[in-house]
């Protein structure tokens, strides 16, 4: 996810672009860039880390810039956050200046034939990819016009797209598929945005483009066409935001925001590894090959608070189809063992930030020792992904809310690739089944959160003066239990344990009354599983604790054993824990909402633990 925003007018062009940056900032902040008219050339301006950067190295140099122009501020997919990585991005003549939010998903095959035909390229990214090919298209259409029409059409993956380029001087392009961008109107001046905010500060009419649509904006006039080249007619919106609430699309907290990214997060995730031809998980484009899982005896995962329930649900789905015995471990705990680690082990650790001060010990103590080390990670270029042999990153875009959500499911999704991916290695299991689910899950969860969420808020409504909560789950549920408790426990600061159905007789049963909620986890795919825990939900029932069940469609023989019941849309076994999560995510941040509590920033915790 990374912020974009253009501007075409006769204000000064680079404050609109850096205003625009900040209001951006939330998308993205590991580089920054800008480009604009300087004479008769187009001048870029980088710099790595956060916009103020840009801003000081743009106030040291003497310039004479005029519109149009175009910024961007960047989370890295492709490439380390660096000078070299930031957009803009160029053509090989420094003509053609190009900023993306998305993931080029074929760039490596378009990079390929572009170096062949004699382009050099300077940069990591796939959006370069994107500038020489519109370069290479000029060589054989007539005008620009048509030379980005057919490139945007040679693009697979993701992409909002701003190009400005010495051609035509007077024109900003745009091209959206499954990225967002935002045109915003004004008089004898126009501005791209690739969100809201960025606009707020000089006008409130906008459009907004849908996927397959791109367009030519001049400083009078924007019009709109189809990958075909049909022309669009588009309805301009008045937005009546203000800018704090456009900040967050709308929503009140980021990590309201964050959950409902979810759908997205996965779709983002799931690119350029998912192959639709072939029906199959391939990591090719992540560097990941079947060898490098040669000759391996045991596989640690390992990682900290929500990461480490991730890596609970990899266990119970790896078991299934790998060879060799898993252990799970928290990796405080991890780093100070005498666990034998050695070049036939391989350490998969998690980590959002991938600067958390444990997991990144673990690394280091496991390549010290010869293991290999495989890392999943949101942050490109962290720490973490730089000391691994092979990082796999999730694509949930930035984090802001300290609770994790968006990451945790993109996490799982990964840990769900990689049992496909297994699974066709070691020809365990048929993945079809596995395969088909994963190309609905981003819309599966997209109507959950529809229809689960006003459910959820009555149960809030009742429940949030409760001083302390019980999860209960068995098999892939147990660390979803877990990961519901903690997600309480952070935000609304509500005493909440986590635990397995099965130990329930063991100990924590003493504490069920009236006044003590329990949420119990089942659905019926698991089998026996699920009859065992219906024994559960008749405990607690006799106790007279409140008790709110999830289960899945088609399960009636729980309802009258419960105060509330919610019954989520039957799925497989791999895909469970995604959408269980979802509701228990929702359950806590309504609770902590009514408590007044600070959502997004609560007390004592950072958002990324560097510290041991
Ligand atoms: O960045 P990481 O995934 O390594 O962070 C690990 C934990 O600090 C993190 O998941 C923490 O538990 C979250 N606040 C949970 O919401």
């Amino acid at each position: 996810m990374c912020g974009i925003v253009g501007y075409i007018g006769s204000r000064p062009v680079l404050a609109v672009l850096l205003e625009g940056l900040r209001r951006l900032e939330y998308r993205g902040y590991d580089s920054a860039g800008v480009v604009f008219w300087e004479g008769e050339t187009l001048k870029a301006i980088k710099s790595k880390g956060k916009v103020y950067n840009l801003e000081e190295k743009i106030y040291q140099e003497k310039l004479n810039p005029s519109s149009p122009g175009l910024g961007h501020t960047r989370w890295a997919t492709h490439g380390e956050p660096s000078e070299f990585n930031a957009h803009p991005h160029f053509d090989c003549e420094k003509k053609i200046a190009v900023v993306h939010n998305g993931i080029i998903e074929n760039y490596y095959d378009l990079k390929k034939f572009l170096k062949e035909k004699g382009h050099k390229f300077i940069s990591e990214t796939d959006t370069e990819v994107v500038a020489h090919l519109i370069e290479e298209c000029l060589r054989e259409t007539p005008t620009f016009f048509h030379a980005f029409m057919r490139a945007i059409n040679l693009l697979e993956g993701a992409f909002a797209l701003a190009c400005i380029s010495l051609e035509e001087p007077d024109k900003i392009y745009v091209a959206r598929w499954q990225s967002p961008l935002v045109v915003g109107f004004g008089e004898g001046e126009n501005f791209i945005a690739s969100d809201i905010p960025a606009l707020l500060s000089f006008t409130r009419r906008v459009i907004y483009l849908d996927d397959g649509e791109w367009g030519v904006i001049t400083k009078d006039r924007a019009h709109f066409y189809d990958f075909h080249g049909n022309t669009r007619e588009k309805l301009v919106h008045y937005v009546s935001w203000d800018l704090a609430s456009a900040e967050k699309g709308g929503f009140p907290h980021f990590m309201l925001k964050e959950i409902y990214e979810q759908p997205e997060a996965l779709k983002q995730t799931l690119l350029g590894r998912l192959n639709l031809s072939q029906k199959r998980i391939d990591f090719y484009y992540d560097g990941l090959s079947p060898e490098f899982f040669n000759n391996l005896e045991r596989i640690y995962l390992v990682a900290c608070g929500t990461s480490y329930h991730a890596c609970l649900v990899g266990k119970y789905l790896w078991e299934k189809v790998v060879p060799w015995p898993i252990e799970v471990e928290i990796a405080s705990e991890f780093r100070y063992r005498q666990t034998p680690l050695h070049e036939r082990s391989l350490l998969v650790v998690l980590s959002q930030s991938g600067e958390t001060a444990d997991t990144l010990a673990c690394v280091k103590i496991a390549k010290a020792r010869g293991a290999k080390v495989l890392s999943i990670c949101n942050v490109v270029g962290s720490s973490i992904a730089r000391e691994s042999d092979v990082v796999l990153y999730t694509q949930a875009g930035p984090e802001i809310s300290v609770a994790s959500t968006k990451a945790f499911t993109s996490q799982v999704l990964m840990l769900i690739m990689l049992s496909v991916f297994f699974a066709e290695l070691f020809h365990s299991s048929s993945v079809e089944e596995t395969v088909k689910a994963l190309i609905n899950l981003p819309s599966q969860t997209k109507m959950l959160l529809d229809k689960v969420h006003p459910f959820i808020r009555e149960v809030a409504i009742e429940w949030h003066g409760a001083s302390n909560f019980l999860y209960l789950g068995r098999n892939i549920l147990y660390p979803i239990a877990l990961e519901g408790a903690l997600k309480l426990k952070e935000i609304s600061y509500i005493h909440a344990e986590g635990y397995a159905a099965g130990e329930m007789k063991h100990g924590p049963i003493a504490l069920v009354d009236e006044k003590f909620p329990i949420i119990l986890l089942t659905a019926k795919e698991l089998g026996i599983i699920h009859e065992k825990t219906i024994s559960n939900a008749e405990e607690i029932k006799a106790r007279r604790g409140p008790l709110l069940v999830l289960t899945t469609e088609g399960t009636s023989e729980l309802a009258d054993k419960c105060n509330a019941i919610f019954y989520l849309p039957s799925t497989i076994y791999a895909l469970i824990p995604i959408l269980y999560v979802i509701p228990l995510q929702l359950l806590a941040y309504e609770i902590a909402n009514f408590k007044g509590c600070d959502i997004d920033k609560p007390r004592n915790l950072a958002k990324s633990v560097t510290v041991e």
